[in-house]
C-alpha cells in the first residue's frame, strides 16, 4: 500500500541556545489511516568548511516558507520509500550543498517523513528503519568539560572533555555513570577553586577557567574514582575540534589559553602525548579538517589504542570518506545527519564506513532542540556509540529515549561492541 505526503507544517522554533531553527510536520495518509511525523534540525558552533548549508539565504524564515510548499512535490512519491523520497528532496533543491531550501531543512522533512511511516505502522522509528532483529545500545559519549567554540574567557582551547562508561553492561548505568562524572568533575572544580561559578557551556558542560592538560586531569581523577565506585571502566576522552584553533595562513596551532603556538608536529606531539599519559579512549578531530596525512600518521601510531575520530574532516560526506579510507586517516567517524541533509545519504556514509571499520557515532549538534531521533538511528543503524551529552534536557531528550529504547527491548537488550 502506498503512503502518500499530503502536507507539510512547518515553524520556526528555539534550538538551545535561543537561537532560531525549524521543525517539521509530515502528514501522511495510506488510503485508509492517516498520521504525522515530527522532526527538527540542530546546528553547529563549530562546523566543517564541507558541510552542506544549513539554511537558504533569507535564513529559518525563508525555509519555512519553502518546507510548506514541498508537499505537493513529493505527492507522487511512496513515503515508505525514503530513498526515493531523499533524491526528490536533492532535485528539488537542485544544488549539491543543499543551498536553496537549506540541508536542516531537508534533514529535518527527511526525519519527519520516516516518522510519520512509522507511526502509520505503529511501531518505534528504531524499528521501523532498523527491523525486527535490532538490539543493540549504544555507549552514550558525554561532554563533561567544555571549551573552544562552545565556550568563552579563559576556557581550554579543546572543544569538549568526554566520558565513556566502557564497562557498563547497560545503557542507562552508562547514561547515569557518565552523569555521576560530571558531577564529580562539578565538586572537584568547586573544591580547587572558590570562585569557580559552576557556569556551563553549550552543551550544558562545564566551563571552567582552566588549561587544556589541567581540564584533563580532572577528568582523569573523576573517571577513576567514579569507575572505583561503580566497579567498571570509566574512560576519559576528547574532542579537541582542531580546526577551530588552527591558523591555515601560519599553519600553526595557536592554543590561545597557554598562549602559545603550537606547528604541526609539535601539536601532533602533544596530542599523543595527552593519549598515552591520560588512556584516552577516544579523540575527535585531532587534527585540522584538511590533515588526512596528519589523521593517518596518528592512527598508525595510537590507532590500536585510541579510537580517531573525524568530525569536521568527514562532514558525512562519502567522498570525504572515501578519501580517509584510502589515505587509512582515522579508525572512527561522526555522523551528523545535519551535515549531509538527508537520512538516505547520512546511511551510505555511515555503511561505508561501516565496511571500512570505522567505528560509527551518531552526534547532536551543540546547538539542539528535543528532538529524540538521533536516539532511535543510534539503535535502527547499530552504532556503538552515541555522542548527545551528559545533562540537559535537549541533551536527556536523546539519552531518556535510549532507555526507555532499552526496557522495550527487555531481555533481548544489549550493548553494542566497542571494538
Ligand atoms: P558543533 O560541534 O558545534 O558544530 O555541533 C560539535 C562537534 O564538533 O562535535
Ligand atoms: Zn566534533
Amino acid at each position: 500500500m502506498k503512503l502518500t505526503i499530503r502536507k507539510i507544517v512547518a515553524r520556526k522554533i528555539l534550538d538551545s541556545r535561543g537561537r532560531p531553527t525549524i521543525e517539521v510536520d509530515v502528514h501522511v495518509d495510506d488510503g485508509k489511516n492517516t498520521a504525522f511525523g515530527r522532526a527538527a534540525a540542530p546546528s553547529g558552533a563549530s562546523k566543517g568548511k564541507l558541510e552542506v548549508v544549513d539554511f537558504p539565504r533569507g535564513g529559518v524564515d525563508e525555509a519555512v516558507e519553502k518546507a510548506k510548499r514541498i508537499a505537493p512535490k513529493l505527492a507522487g512519491i511512496d513515503a515508505f520509500d525514503q530513498r526515493q523520497v531523499d533524491e526528490a528532496l536533492r532535485e528539488i533543491d537542485g544544488t549539491p550543498n543543499l543551498s536553496e531550501l537549506g540541508g536542516n531543512t531537508t534533514v529535518a522533512i527527511s526525519m519527519a517523513v520516516a516518522k510519520a511511516a512509522a507511526s502509520i505502522k505503529k511501531v518505534p522509528l528504531f524499528r521501523y528503519l532498523g527491523g525486527d532483529e535490532v538490539c543493540e545500545l549504544p555507549f552514550p559519549l558525554g561532554n563533561v568539560i567544555g571549551g573552544g567554540k562552545h565556550a568563552g574567557g579563559y576556557a581550554p582551547d579543546f572543544q569538549e572533555y568526554l566520558v565513556v562508561a566502557v564497562g557498563a553492561r547497560r545503557f542507562s548505568e552508562a547514561s547515569f555513570t557518565n552523569a555521576l562524572v560530571h558531577k564529580k568533575v562539578g565538586e572537584m572544580f568547586s573544591e580547587a577553586n572558590s570562585s569557580f561559578t559552576r557556569g556551563k557551556s553549550d552543551e550544558g558542560a562545564w566551563s571552567p577557567n582552566i588549561c587544556n592538560e589541567g581540564a584533563l586531569e580532572f577528568l582523569a581523577r573523576a573517571c577513576e574514582a567514579i569507575s572505583d565506585e561503580v566497579g567498571f571502566a570509566v574512560r576519559p576522552a576528547l574532542d579537541v575540534a582542531a580546526s577551530s584553533f588552527y591558523d591555515s595562513e601560519s599553519g600553526v596551532y595557536n592554543y590561545r589559553r597557554e598562549a602559545v603556538t603550537r606547528d604541526r608536529g609539535e601539536h601532533l606531539d602533544f596530542i599523543l602525548e595527552l593519549i598515552e599519559k591520560f588512556k584516552l579512549f577516544f579523540v575527535e578531530d585531532p587534527l585540522h579538517e584538511e590533515d588526512f596525512e596528519g589523521f593517518a600518521e596518528l592512527t598508525k601510531k595510537v590507532g590500536n589504542k585510541c579510537l580517531i575520530c573525524g568530525d569536521d574532516i568527514f562532514v558525512t560526506n562519502v567522498k570525504r570518506i572515501e578519501t580517509g579510507i584510502r589515505l587509512k586517516a582515522g579508525n572512527a567517524i561522526i555522523i551528523k545527519p545535519n551535515q549531509i541533509g538527508t537520512l538516505t545519504d547520512a546511511f551510505k556514509a555511515l555503511e561505508l564506513a561501516k565496511r571500512n571499520n570505522y567505528l560509527p557515532v551518531i552526534s547532536h549538534r551543540s546547538g539542539e532542540t528535543t528532538d529524540e531521533t538521533i536516539a532511535h538511528l543510534a539503535v535502527a543503524w547499530r552504532c556503538p556509540m552515541i555522542k548527545t551529552g551528559v545533562v540537559g534536557g535537549e541533551r536527556i531528550a536523546k539519552l531518556n529515549e535510549l532507555i526507555r529504547i532499552e526496557e522495550e527491548l527487555g531481555d533481548r537488550a544489549r550493548m553494542s561492541g566497542l571494538r
